[in-house]
């Protein structure tokens, strides 16, 4: 009989240049306490005959089936456009894909507005000016409330050194830091320049990440090789 090939673990304090699916695949069930990503918003190429957008999401909500532990935390951008999509995604594709055990669904928690502090977007076909960005929270079966009040409007700085659409770290660092707990595993799967592993890095967490372009994956390397807050101005007060 031909013998099984052992498949390997990843490590985590990594970013891996590969698949987000592969990754996940390897990884054991439930390991992370949060899922911080953004994902292509995009509608072209088409991938599985859906627009890439509705395939990202799918993808994140599988991910999260398999690797997120129960009253883990799903944190996500998500655009204007395809919210109720977005939402109706999230709530029903957790039980796909890769996930076998039987993984409590996603739930609404709450929504977060981060206001652009880069020029003003404007989304024509609805002739629409885009002020804010969503940032959409679920959370995996069981309600448990973060470890620390969090604001729900965020002004982060415009950040775009590595990419153009890369994310205002201080976006991500307000938010990781009401959410998580030293020590706790942080996956992203849509890693891009590495701006929310970077986060979770200075923050304490455990990090693990995919990004699948090369070149973007060699930025995520560059940013994530910074091991202080220096250059970071990053905090806005929130009450307790
Ligand atoms: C919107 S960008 C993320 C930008 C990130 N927030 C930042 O600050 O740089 C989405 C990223 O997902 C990556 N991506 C798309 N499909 C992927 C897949 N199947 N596995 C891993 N990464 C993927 C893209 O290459 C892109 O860099």
């Amino acid at each position: 009989m031909p013998k099984k090939k052992k498949v390997q673990s990843p490590e985590m304090n990594r970013i891996y240049n590969e698949d987000n699916w592969t990754l996940t695949e390897r990884m054991e069930p439930e390991p992370v306490d949060i899922l911080f990503t953004d994902p292509p918003y995009v509608t072209e190429p088409l991938v599985d005959d859906m627009p890439m957008w509705e395939w990202a999401y799918l993808r994140l909500a599988a991910i999260a089936g398999h690797v997120l532990k129960p009253s883990g935390f799903v944190i996500t951008y998500a655009p204007q456009a395809h919210l109720p999509d977005i939402m109706d995604i999230l709530k029903t594709g957790s039980t796909c894909g890769i996930c076998t055990n039987d993984s409590p669904r996603l739930n609404y928690f709450w929504i977060i507005q981060s206001i652009n502090s880069g020029p003003v977007i404007k989304a024509h076909k609805w002739n629409a000016l885009c002020l804010h960005k969503p940032i959409l929270i679920y959370q995996k079966g069981e309600f448990k409330s973060p470890s620390r009040c969090f604001a729900d409007v965020l002004r982060g700085k415009r950040q775009k050194r590595f990419h153009p659409w890369q994310q205002s770290i201080q976006d991500v660092i307000g938010i990781l830091d009401r959410f998580m707990m030293p020590g706790q595993v942080l996956y992203d799967p849509f890693a891009g320049t590495g701006t929310t592993l970077l986060a979770g890095k200075l923050l304490g967490m455990q990090w693990i990440g995919a990004e699948i372009d090369e070149n973007t994956y060699k930025k995520a390397m560059n940013q994530l090789s910074q091991s202080t807050f220096e250059g970071l101005d990053h905090f806005e007060k929130v009450p307790e």
